[in-house]
């Protein structure tokens, strides 16, 4: 199926989002710099940025830069004088990542820190710099418990937490499997399902990076949860 599904994504990226050299070029000095290219496809790009824009976003945080592929489609979303914040451990990534946001002309408005995130989020509850509209969590999977604790924290009601790459096919739904990665998802779904703070959903996909999925999380706000939430 995997050829299909890339297939599909090659169809609806040609015909939704077309050509578009500030990011290609993105992608291509990412590969040419040996990062591995597991950003988000451009469709998952777009939909970040449909989200960010329906939020009205002005505030956005992205736990996991790599490139900054990701950054550059929500930080296109925002307003002026809007800003996203970036966490990227790896000091090499960073550097890429704000080459390609300088050529995006997204440097006032995107910010990439460099550091663990769970060094660096403290940072930015102390200098208050949130709360933010938007957090997207897309970083070292083992940590999403944490990262989904922090998202909340530095949110408000109305907010909206993106995770990727929750499903990683298929392996969520095992009970027993024995990867980090898959048991601190599943810990960190169960944990936001009995959380009373957000609403939560995930959505599986197949595309080019296979079959995955992502999780949203409406952090609660004047209206009731769902039926049952
Ligand atoms: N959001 C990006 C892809 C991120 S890939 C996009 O779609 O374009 C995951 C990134 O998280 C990698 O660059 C990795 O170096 C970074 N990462 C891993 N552990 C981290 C940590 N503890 N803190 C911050 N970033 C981390
Ligand atoms: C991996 C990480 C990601 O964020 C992603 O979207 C796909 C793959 C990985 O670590 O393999
Ligand atoms: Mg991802």
């Amino acid at each position: 199926m995997q050829e299909l599904w890339t297939a599909v994504d090659r169809y609806l990226d040609d015909l939704l989002i077309g050509p578009d050299p500030v990011l290609e070029a993105a992608l291509r000095d990412s590969a040419a710099a040996g990062l591995p290219m597991i950003q988000v496809t451009p469709a998952q790009g777009k939909l970040l940025s449909i989200f960010a824009r329906l939020l009205g976003a002005r505030r956005i945080l992205e736990i996991g830069t790599l490139g900054g592929y990701s950054a550059i489609w929500m930080g296109r979303a925002l307003p002026s004088g809007g800003c996203l914040i970036s966490l990227e451990v790896d000091p090499h990534h960073a550097e890429v990542a704000r080459n390609n946001i300088e050529r995006a002309k997204l440097s006032a408005r995107v910010e990439v820190r460099c550091g663990a995130a769970l060094e660096l989020l403290p940072r930015i509850e102390a200098e208050r710099s949130g709360p933010f509209d938007l957090v997207f969590i897309d970083a070292d999977k083992p940590h999403n418990p944490d990262y989904f604790e922090w998202a909340v924290r530095l949110s408000r009601p109305g907010s909206l937490i993106l995770v990727d790459n929750v499903v990683r096919g298929g392996a969520v739904a095992d009970p027993g499997s024995g990867e980090a990665a898959v048991r601190a998802t599943r810990r960190m779904l169960e944990v936001a399902a009995a959380d009373p703070r957000v609403d939560a959903t995930a959505i599986q996909t197949v595309g080019r990076k296979g079959y995955d999925g992502f999780a949203a999380f409406l952090v609660a706000g004047g209206r009731p949860k769902t039926p049952q939430g």
